[in-house]
């Protein structure tokens, strides 16, 4: 290690061949179709390759040996959570966003890559019908796009919360709300008690027609200013808010809009689809992750306020360091309207994917993988086995065993004990979660390579091992 120089490492030589070596390891991964899911000795192998280390020579193959060892999303047969295949342009784009290393967050630091992301969020804003007052920016991810809108929202029902603390806004959820809501209530301060629970209807939608329940409640503990959170596609179900009732139980109640459309935002680019957002227009702001359904790597969020200035009176730092107007910069300083101070360019690979590929052909790769979701409810509904715990939305389905054991308890091990079995025998990772107070089993597609007979071959291989488990 001692004989290592500075020109080592910069050696353009040496740097191309690492380059190209590093490329062929994503490509691989990119596109994955064969071997386990994930390697039944997946622990053994982590610890060996963290005892071996990495050397100079042997640093491809280090990292190779923890590509190996894990997770593999890209398998077709990977449906366990919201995490994207990544399209592989998007993919190999990020070594050069990282050789580039610019922060966007100051248009000074990064004029051209400031001006893709202003054009990345323009076609957002169009897609989700906002008007050209609307700001907003991308951050890392829907917990920090919902953090940022109702930071957006307490600037324009509290004003002076911001130098003064405080700011007494009650948040009104439905009870499948992500957690990041009541999280960034959490840290906003106005606290958790705050949040409001509005139940759920029979496909797991927020119940608008008892919205009203929710707002008495907050009213009788004595708030008078109101969030109103719609989701669209839920983290469990993936279910679709009706926006256009919230919307108008917002407008009745004087309550701020925010629609969670972290994970459904996608069907923006989709015609079929695009009808669940039916609404989200008339939202104050929303959350979108290009890193879910627009099959973007992480991370690829963003968050959209209508009235821009509320998200600017959001954060007012004083930075002279950094931001300082100019009549000759081609774009505001992003650093002034987001939490974050170095700002990654996640705009390039999104830009590049819709200017590169369409729209319309995102939509019906979203299309894809909601229709493969949709061959697994059918093979459910035909099932003596198992049985859909709602008819699919998006590329979000839940089952369950239809002749479960009587105790719930039981139940609720033997479905988790199906979901172990099936991610331990490498053919297919799936997830579970909880509805209507039991766990079910879960799967997300997010892969566009995952078809209707991967989707259905992971329902027979559920039903194998559940037979398997009565057996024995
Ligand atoms: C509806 C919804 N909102 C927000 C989030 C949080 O997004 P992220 O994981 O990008 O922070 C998720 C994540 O699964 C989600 O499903």
């Amino acid at each position: 290690m001692a004989d290592l120089s500075r020109d080592d490492l910069w050696r353009p030589r040496d740097v191309q061949r690492l380059a190209r070596e590093f490329a062929d390891l994503a490509a691989a991964e990119l596109t994955r179709c064969a071997g386990p899911v994930r390697p039944a000795d997946f622990v053994a192998r982590t610890r060996r390759l963290l005892r071996h280390g990495a050397t100079p020579n042997r640093l491809p193959a280090a990292a190779r040996a923890v590509a190996e060892a894990g997770l593999h999303i890209n398998h077709p047969r990977y449906m366990a959570q919201q995490v994207a295949a990544p399209i592989p342009a998007a993919a190999l784009v990020e070594s050069l966003v990282a050789a580039l290393n610019q922060s966007i967050a100051v248009v000074r630091m990064s004029p051209a890559g400031t001006l893709v992301d202003r054009a990345v969020l323009a076609e957002f804003r169009r897609r989700f019908g906002y008007p050209a007052a609307a700001e907003g920016s991308l951050v890392p991810g829907g917990s920090f796009a919902n953090l940022t809108a109702l930071l957006a929202a307490r600037a324009a029902l509290a004003p002076q919360a911001w130098q003064h603390g405080g700011g007494r806004i009650a948040v009104l959820a439905g009870a499948q709300t992500h957690y990041s809501i009541s999280r960034a209530a959490g840290i906003l301060g106005l606290g958790t008690d705050a949040v409001f629970s509005i139940p759920m209807d029979g496909e797991y939608r927020t119940d608008a027609g008892r919205a009203h329940e929710a707002f008495a409640a907050a009213r009788r503990a004595g708030y008078r200013k109101f969030v109103l959170i719609g989701t669209c596609g839920s983290t469990s179900t993936g279910s679709c808010d009706d926006l256009r009732a919230l919307a108008a139980v917002a407008r009745r109640e004087r309550a701020w809009l925010h629609v969670d459309a972290a994970h459904g935002g996608a069907f923006a680019f989709s015609r079929r689809l695009r009808a669940k957002l039916d609404g989200i227009g008339r939202a104050d702001s929303l959350a979108c992750d290009a890193h879910k359904m627009l099959f973007m790597p992480l991370m690829a969020g963003l968050v959209l306020v209508r009235r821009g200035a509320f998200l600017r009176r959001a954060f007012s730092q004083h930075a002279p360091y950094l931001f300082r107007g100019s009549a000759a910069a081609p774009a505001p300083n992003v650093g002034e309207f987001t939490i974050a101070c170095s700002q990654r360019f996640d705009a390039l690979k999104i830009w590049l994917v819709e200017q590169a590929y369409g729209g319309a052909f995102l939509g019906s790769l979203i299309e894809g993988v909601c229709d493969a979701a949709l061959a697994a409810y059918e093979h459910c509904r035909r099932s003596s086995i198992l049985e859909p715990a709602h008819r699919p939305e998006c590329n979000i389905f839940c089952f369950r065993l239809r002749h479960p054991p009587r105790s719930a308890a039981a139940a609720d091990r033997l479905h988790a004990a199906l979901e172990d079995a099936v991610n331990a025998s490498g053919e297919a990772y799936i997830s579970s979660t909880v509805l209507a107070g039991r766990r079910v089993l879960r799967i997300v597609v997010m892969n566009p390579r995952t078809t209707p007979r991967d989707t259905q071959a992971v329902m027979k291989l559920v039903e194998r091992l559940a037979v398997g488990r009565r057996r024995r």
